[in-house]
């Protein structure tokens, strides 16, 4: 396993993570002893960082990572979000009295005195124009309730204004080869200002592994199918926001030019590290065997300097005239 600094703390973070959502819900059904299991892959594999958040599972992600602390002697950083619990995306939900609840909650779910690095989840753009919010948040820090803070954003341009807040140390953001605006602009500033990004939907919700078809079909309670048109969260979260048809022929596409030696899950992995201004990417892991073939992409060499060109050649034709003004 290969690591990177975060930002301006001094961690040294596994560049293949480990994201919590599925392991809490929204993606069909799941059973915590095997969600378990892949933690402790995670964990056998060199991944030392967990990102969660209190709203997963109404914190039964966090809960479970709160288990795998107990089980296990290995030290990692675990990070979550706050703000989603709001009933409504508002700059006044941000209070200080509401920020505080929800770190609260998040305390005891994980069991810890101190949460390691809170994100603000894809909170409304206003809200970069309060700077009070972001106060309360360095109160949250002096207060010894967070060691630091970062921000989940849905928008390039939302990472642009978060990181002129000096108290940020990390941005999360969808990036893979369907999603590569936040490279124009966004990385240089952030490896300019030291702040980490958290590469998140890596694998574009599994269209990346190349093992879904034109005629795959998932549960009711799966977002790949009641959030496909953006019915209950931004689409963009649900395949990066690329219609399902559309992927999948890109898939096809970039599936000719995957190395031998590697799976298509760690080819779409390998892409996300050789931009050096990303920490890490945070795959969903739902069972051990996908754990440990996502962390298998860490140690692989570098892409070619054509495999790199044909990602691009691909995006360029097929994805970058549905997504790239999006976000
Ligand atoms: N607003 C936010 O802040 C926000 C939003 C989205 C995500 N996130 C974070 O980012 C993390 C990653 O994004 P994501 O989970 O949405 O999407 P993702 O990582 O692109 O896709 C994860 C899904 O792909 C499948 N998968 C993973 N590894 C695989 C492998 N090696 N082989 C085959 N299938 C594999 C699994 O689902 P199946 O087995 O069911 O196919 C898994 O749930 C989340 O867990 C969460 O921590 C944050």
């Amino acid at each position: 396993m290969e690591y990177r600094t975060l930002g301006r703390t001094d961690w040294q973070v596994s560049t293949v993570s480990f994201g919590a959502w599925a392991i809490g819900g929204t993606w069909g059904a799941v059973k915590d002893d095997e969600s378990l299991a892949a933690l402790h892959r995670a964990l056998d594999r060199g991944v030392n960082f967990f990102d969660t958040a209190d709203v997963y599972g109404d914190g039964s992600s966090e809960r479970l990572i709160a288990r795998l602390r107990r089980e296990r002697k290995d030290p990692f950083y675990v990070a979550t979000k706050a703000g989603r619990r709001l009933p409504k995306q508002t700059v006044e939900g941000y209070s200080r009295e509401n920020l505080t609840a929800f770190v609260e909650r998040s305390l005891k779910n994980l069991d810890v005195e101190t949460i390691d690095l809170l994100q603000l989840h894809c909170p409304p753009t206003d809200l970069y124009y309060h700077p009070e919010a972001f106060g309360i948040l360095d109160d949250l820090v002096k207060a010894g309730k967070l060691r630091f803070y970062g921000v989940s954003v849905e928008r390039v341009e939302e990472a642009l204004k978060a990181i002129e807040f000096p108290g940020v140390q990390s941005v999360q953001i969808v990036y893979n080869a369907f999603r590569q605006r936040p490279a124009e602009q966004f990385f240089p500033l952030a490896k300019q200002n030291q702040v980490g990004i958290l590469a998140r939907v890596p694998l574009a919700s599994g269209l990346l592994t190349g093992k879904l078809r034109r005629d795959s079909r998932f549960p009711p309670d799966d977002h790949r199918n009641f959030n496909r048109h953006g019915q209950e969260f931004d689409v963009g979260e649900t395949f990066s926001g690329v219609d399902y048809a559309t992927g999948i022929e890109a898939v096809e596409e970039i599936r000719g030019f995957v190395p031998p030696a590697l799976t298509m899950s760690q080819f779409a992995l390998r892409w996300i590290l050789m931009f050096d201004a990303i920490t890490c990417a945070i795959p969903g892991g739902k069972r051990p065997e996908q754990v440990a073939d996502n962390c298998g992409a860490s140690d692989v060499p570098a892409l070619s300097d054509n495999a790199m060109a044909e990602v691009r050649r691909v995006y360029d034709r097929k994805i970058r005239p549905i997504v790239h003004q999006h976000w």
